[in-house]
């Protein structure tokens, strides 16, 4: 695993950025760390990494966003609100987890379904109001 330190939201997002620069189609990214860790934050630097220019707005409610103007398509989830993986089915969200471009989805740990080959997890947590710990596997994405 590898750790990256943040120390401002931009740091986060610049992180996110740099992480999408070489990111490849059919990639899925799932975000784990508490509310307010700065998961939305992190998207917001992917969604620049792809080319993305329409401001990054949390889903909770919508359950997905489609972002289809940058390098690749972008589909971002949050799975605040989904109770179970059987949740996430017969809401019709698991065919995200196969995407053409990009998926980022928040709150991955509520889904216990299988994970595609091309799956990056990504940790966040909260050591201070502006310092936190990103862990992720270094696989040279
Ligand atoms: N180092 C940091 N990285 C990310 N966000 C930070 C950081 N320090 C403070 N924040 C603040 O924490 C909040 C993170 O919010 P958000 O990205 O919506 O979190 P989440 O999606 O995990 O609930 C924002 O208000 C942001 O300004
Ligand atoms: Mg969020």
């Amino acid at each position: 695993m590898a750790t990256f330190i943040s120390n401002s939201p931009e740091d986060t997002m610049a992180f996110g950025r740099d992480w999408a620069a070489n990111i490849a189609p059919g990639t899925v990214i799932g975000l784990a760390g508490d509310l307010g860790s700065g998961k939305t934050q992190f998207v917001k630097g992917i969604a620049a990494g792809l080319g993305i220019s329409t401001p990054i707005t949390s889903p909770t409610f919508a359950l997905v966003i489609e972002h289809n103007e940058g390098r690749l398509p972008l589909a971002h989830l949050d799975f605040y609100r989904m109770q179970s993986s059987d949740e996430i089915i017969r809401a019709g969200l698991e065919s995200y987890f196969q995407p053409t471009g990009v998926s980022v989805i928040e709150w991955i740990d509520r889904w216990h379904g299988p994970l595609p080959t091309q799956f990056h997890r990504i940790d966040i947590i909260t050591h201070s109001p502006t310092e936190r710990r990103i862990t992720y596997e270094d696989v040279g994405h």
